[in-house]
Formats: C-alpha cells, structure tokens, sequence
C-alpha cells in the first residue's frame, strides 16, 4: 500500500470543518465561522499560507511560534528524509541515541554556563520536567511564577498559569505554586525569604501581553534566587532561538539561569520537541545512582526525527542569520507602529523585542469614538481587538491573534524568515486598518455592531 497524502488532503480538505464538529472540536469550529477564518488553508511555505483559492497570506502568528524558521523549510525536510532513508536504530531505549548526544553539544554551545540536556515531547513537558527537577534538586517544595504567566497547560505547567480562565474547574492544581506579580522585586523577595521555594520560573518576555521587564529586573530577581537558594528558571520555549533578536530573550538582560526551556521553534515546525538545558549539579542530584537512571523521562523523548529536526533547525538559524534578521526587522517594524501613535488615537503602545512585538490598543478620547469603544468593550473586553485582527485577515491576508484573554494587545509573531517587502506589508496593512478603526460610521464599527451581537447571545 503506498498513500497518497497530498491526493488524501486534496479529497477530504473540504470536508474539515464536518470532520472537526463531528469528531473533535466543535467548539473550535464555530469560534473561526463566527469570526470568518474559514478560507481553507491549503499550502504552507516559508512566512506564507495559501488558501483553497491560491490567496497568499502572511502569518504573523507562526503556529503560536513554532514556525520560527518558516514553513516546510527545504533544509530541514531534506534532513527529515535523509534520516528515514538511513534506517536509524531509534529508541532501543537500552542505548543512547547519538543524535541527541549531538543536539545536546549543539544546545549548550549557546549555554556555555550549562552542561546538561534533557529532552522532552513538548513546551509543557519541558516545563514539568524542570519543576521535577527543581523539587528534586534542592529538597523545596515551592515554585513561584509570575502574574500573567503561560508555561503550558498540563497539571504542573497550568499550576504556574497567571489566568483564572484556563485554571477554572481543573482544581485542585499542584500545591505550593505561587503568583508574584511580573517586575515586582520586593513580591518576589517576600515569596522566597522563607526559603523553602525550588524555582522561580519566569518568561524572559511574557507572551500573553507581551509584557516586557523592566530593566534590571531579571538580573535582581536571579540575585534573589541566587541569595535564598531558588533555582532562576528561564522559560524561553517562546523567548528563545532569535524569535527576540538574540539566541535567548535572557540575554538582553545578561542573567545566566539554572535552567532554560526550549520547544516551539527547535522543532523546525515539523517534529515536536522540548528540551531544558540546566546545571550539572541540578541534573545529577535528580538522575542520581544507577538504579534512578530512568526516574524521570518519556518514551518518545529523544526520538531520531525530533533530534534531526532540531539538528537542521539550529544550522538553518544560523546560516541564514536569522537572530540578526529578527533584531534589525523587529525594529523596523516597531519604530514605523510606534511613529502612528500620534495620528491614532485608539494605538497606545507599540513594545516588544525583535520579531516578538505587541501592539496595544485602548480608549480613545474622543466622543464618538468612545461611545463605540465602550458599546464593544462591555459586550466583551478586550473585543476591540478582533475589530482590528479581522481586517487584518480579511482584507489584508494578515494572520495575527489578540495577545491574550480580555487584552488589548496585538501580538506579532512572524516566522524569522520575513523580508523587507513582508515589513512593508505588515506596516500598510496596520496602517489601513487602523485608519478605517477611527472612522465612525464605518466597516470596522459594524462588524463591531456584529461581534457583539454574537457575544451577547454566547453569553445568554
Ligand atoms: C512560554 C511558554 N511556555 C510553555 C508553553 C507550552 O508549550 P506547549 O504548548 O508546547 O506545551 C508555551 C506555549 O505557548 C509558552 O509560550
């Protein structure tokens, strides 16, 4: 038998959305009819997607970041292949795998303050392991996290989660979890002076908000941990492999943590994987006689195609220079935003860091406009939003999402790999959108009129 998957996708591709409600997500389903997302996807390269009618879209959304190098790159499809044509002896589990032997050396070149690698399925399997590994290595029991917070949606990870939404009727979540709010020192200090806490685990820039740190922040709160014997934990599953312009989000701040977090973009968009990179002490106080040699682990970890797409992804950010692309047109991209706050009054703040940028929209001052701001926003807050990533979508082949439950921030998160005239696209779109949000009556108050017809029944 040999199958077809293009000819399979080609048949059944129209037939998603009935597959979906009947069989998966119904939910999901309604959200993009309600919204109108439904154009059906159909091809993916590179920066761009291509819908049933061949319409070329840009997407500034990447997979929520997976997509770092860009879709379907040939570099590392070329290595996937080379690795299931060489008939690689993968998982005995009673060996070790040379490849992630070879990952690893490649990781902690990055890391030179960290020795050990220990591979993971997932972003929230990272996150679980490092909590593990934390309680394991100091005898505490207590991990702080910040307000805000995303770490991923598993029991330990959803415990270290900064909103109320994803928590609620999941309880009772892992215990000894506590919030301190993001960029508050003295909160932090206070969580950790009764020294029984194992990590604090913090997002160098925290990506529901795209909330940035204030300077010094990080590099005090490592002196924090550091003084009251809490590991510093970075969680740069989102931050890392150039997505802010440097390899890791950390390092603008110049703090070498105990522990980083990878996943996303080490996949190369094609196979997943999670990885933390720690300290040797950390990592051998956990895996620390013979008969604990597999006390924490997963069948899949460290699977052949996992460390081959994570080998290829690294050379490809590399070669292609992408931390540098991502610091030099993140900051084009910022500076032309930022220069539209004086002509808009509804643009509030333009922040990011690289090619990780939120755009933050809020109440305008004038009359009419306000009136309309606040018919949407007490239908829904944080509805206003979707008046400017529907546009966006709609008429400027933009894909975007709103940074984060009830926030008034848009967040881009393009592929690494976008140019020049991408820039240029995303600047004039925005641009245009956010002009047409100023005009009352308009195209973009209307389908606010629509949205909120929608959320009002939702909430009936
Ligand atoms: C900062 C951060 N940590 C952890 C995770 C969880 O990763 P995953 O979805 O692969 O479990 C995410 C996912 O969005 C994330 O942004």
């Amino acid at each position: 038998m040999r199958h077809d998957i293009a000819g399979l996708f080609a048949e059944r591709e129209a037939d998603r959305y009935r597959l979906h409600s009947r069989h998966l997500n119904e939910q999901m389903v309604r959200v993009l009819r309600t919204i109108g997302y439904d154009v059906g996807f159909c091809k993916g390269q590179g920066q761009y997607l291509y819908d049933r009618d061949g319409s070329r879209y840009l997407d500034l959304l990447s997979g929520f970041g997976v997509f770092a190098i860009g879709r379907n790159h040939p570099v590392v499809r070329a290595a996937l292949k080379s690795a299931l044509d060489a008939d690689l002896p993968n998982l005995v589990q009673l060996d070790v795998p040379t490849l992630a032997g070879v990952l690893a050396e490649k990781l902690l070149a990055y890391t030179p303050y960290l020795e050990k690698v220990f591979f993971a399925n997932s972003g929230a399997e990272a996150v679980e392991a490092a909590i593990k590994f934390a309680r394991g290595a100091t005898g505490r029991q207590g991990i702080v996290h910040c307000d805000h917070a995303f770490h991923g949606l598993t029991y330990g990870a959803l415990s270290l989660n900064g909103d109320d939404m994803f928590r609620a009727g999941f309880g009772p979540l892992l215990p000894d979890c506590v919030s301190v709010p993001f960029n508050d020192l003295a909160a932090l200090e206070q969580a950790l002076s009764a020294r029984n806490v194992a990590a604090f685990i913090v997002e160098p820039i925290q990506g529901k908000g795209v909330n940035l740190p204030s300077d010094g922040y990080l590099k005090s709160a490592a002196e924090l941990c550091r003084k009251h014997g809490t590991l510093f934990v970075a969680d740069e599953i989102q931050t890392g492999l150039g997505r802010t312009g440097r390899f890791l989000g950390i390092e603008h701040w110049g703090v070498e943590p105990d522990m980083v977090l990878l996943a996303k973009g080490l996949s190369g968009g094609q196979i997943p994987i999670g990885a933390v990179l720690t300290r040797k002490y950390i990592f051998e106080k956990v895996f620390n006689r013979m008969d604990r040699a597999v006390v924490h682990g997963s069948t899949f970890s460290k699977n052949d195609l996992a460390m081959v797409a994570g080998i290829a992804t690294l050379d490809v950010i590399e070669s292609e220079r992408l931390v540098q692309g991502a610091a030099q047109k993140g900051e084009r991209i910022m500076k032309a935003l930022a220069a539209m706050i004086p002509r808009y009054e509804l643009l509030h703040n333009v922040r990011g860091k690289g090619l990780m940028i939120g755009v933050e929209f809020g109440p305008p001052k004038s009359l009419t406009l306000k009136a309309s701001w606040n018919i949407v926003e007490t239908a829904s807050s944080g509805l206003f939003c979707q008046l400017i990533a529907i546009p966006l979508f709609k008429d400027h082949k933009i894909l975007t999402q709103v940074a984060g439950h009830a926030s008034h921030t848009i967040k881009l998160l393009p592929p690494l790999t976008v140019t020049e005239d991408d820039c240029d696209w995303i600047i004039s779109s925005f641009d245009a959108v956010i002009a047409a949000s100023h005009r009352v009556p308009g195209a973009v108050w209307s389908l606010g009129k629509t949205l909120v017809g929608h959320a009002l029944r939702a909430r009936a």
